[in-house]
Parts: structure tokens; C-alpha cells; sequence
């Protein structure tokens, strides 16, 4: 059945074609899949492998999705749920670009303030959000207008807390 290989601790094929998300924190893996929209009924064929032993990080998790390549505004994202992976393309069988992703130091857009009179929650003219990054471990960004904090599990209800299909 399942031997161990490598750091991934399971046997799972390489791709041929795709993208590689590894050194996903632990139970991220279908967080990460939303963000990418990927969908469980389409063209892609995908492997997710969750909590297995990881050289860097203790555990972790991979998502690995043939025939597709993240666009760069994903990558932001992937960064906000994901902070220590690195996104691996594959060509050929072969990794021929790998990118540590990077949570950004300022996020426009993108999230929501999680206090309710903040004035980029007002129903008229509205402020677009703006956060900045107060620490990656854990990761924490605070509302340039009213200081609120989001935390990691804000971020991640809100970039990924809808439902895949
Ligand atoms: N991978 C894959 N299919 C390929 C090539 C690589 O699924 N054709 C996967 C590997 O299993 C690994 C990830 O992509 O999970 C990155 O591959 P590689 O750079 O070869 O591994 P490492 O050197 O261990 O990567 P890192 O240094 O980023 O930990
Ligand atoms: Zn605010």
C-alpha cells in the first residue's frame, strides 16, 4: 500500500503538468483550493494530501492540480492563508519555477474590517478596506482606519469560508 518517500510520508504521483503547493500549515489545504476556484468537477485533476511530515515545517499539507497555473493576483491570497508555501510549476515533470509566497505588507481590497462601524463598512460611500501587516507569525493585519486587528482565522473565514462545489 503506502510506503514513505521522500518528506511527503505518502505516495502520491508527480504531476506532469501543473502547479505544486507545498508547505501548506495544516488543514489550509482546501482553503488554499478555494482561493484558486478550482472546480471539484472540472478538467483538473487533483491530489490533497493533509497533515503529513515535513522536513521544514513539522507537518503540513500539498495541494497538487494538474493542468493549471495560479493567476498572480492568487498568489496574494494564497499568502494570506498560506504563509509558508512555496507554489512549485511544473513543466515536463519538472519544477521549472518555485516561489515562497509572501504575505504582503499592505492589503487593499481584498478583506474586510471586522469592526462593523468602521467607516470602510459604512452603507454609504463606503472606503475601500486597507490593512497593514502587524506579524506574519502569527499573521495579523490592522485596519489603517480604525486599528481593528484581523487575525489569521478572520482572514482565512473570509477568504476561504464559502463553500467549494
Ligand atoms: N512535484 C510533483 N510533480 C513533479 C515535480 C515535483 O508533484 N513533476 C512535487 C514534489 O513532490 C514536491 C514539490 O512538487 O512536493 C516540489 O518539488 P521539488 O522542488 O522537487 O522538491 P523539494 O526540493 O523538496 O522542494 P522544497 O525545496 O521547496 O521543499
Ligand atoms: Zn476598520
Amino acid at each position: 500500500m503506502s510506503g514513505r518517500v521522500g518528506d511527503e510520508g505518502l505516495v502520491v504521483r508527480k504531476i506532469r503538468e501543473g502547479t505544486v503547493i507545498d508547505h501548506i500549515p495544516v488543514g489550509r489545504a482546501l482553503s488554499v483550493l478555494r482561493i484558486l476556484g478550482v472546480s471539484l468537477h472540472g478538467r483538473h485533476r487533483i491530489a490533497v494530501l493533509i497533515n503529513v511530515e515535513s522536513r521544514k515545517i513539522g507537518r503540513k499539507d500539498i495541494v497538487k492540480i494538474e493542468g493549471l497555473e495560479p493567476r498572480l493576483e492568487d498568489l496574494d491570497k494564497i499568502a494570506l492563508v498560506a504563509p509558508t508555501a512555496t507554489v512549485n510549476i511544473v513543466k515536463d515533470y519538472r519544477v521549472i519555477a518555485k516561489r515562497k509566497v509572501e504575505p504582503p505588507r499592505e492589503v487593499v481590497g481584498i478583506l474586510r474590517c471586522v469592526n462593523p462601524t468602521c467607516i470602510t463598512r459604512q452603507e454609504r460611500e463606503p472606503v475601500t478596506p486597507r490593512f497593514v501587516r502587524v506579524s506574519v507569525k502569527p499573521l495579523m493585519y490592522r485596519c489603517v482606519y480604525c486599528g481593528s486587528i484581523l487575525t489569521e482565522k478572520d482572514i482565512v473565514e473570509q477568504l476561504a469560508g464559502q463553500a467549494l462545489d
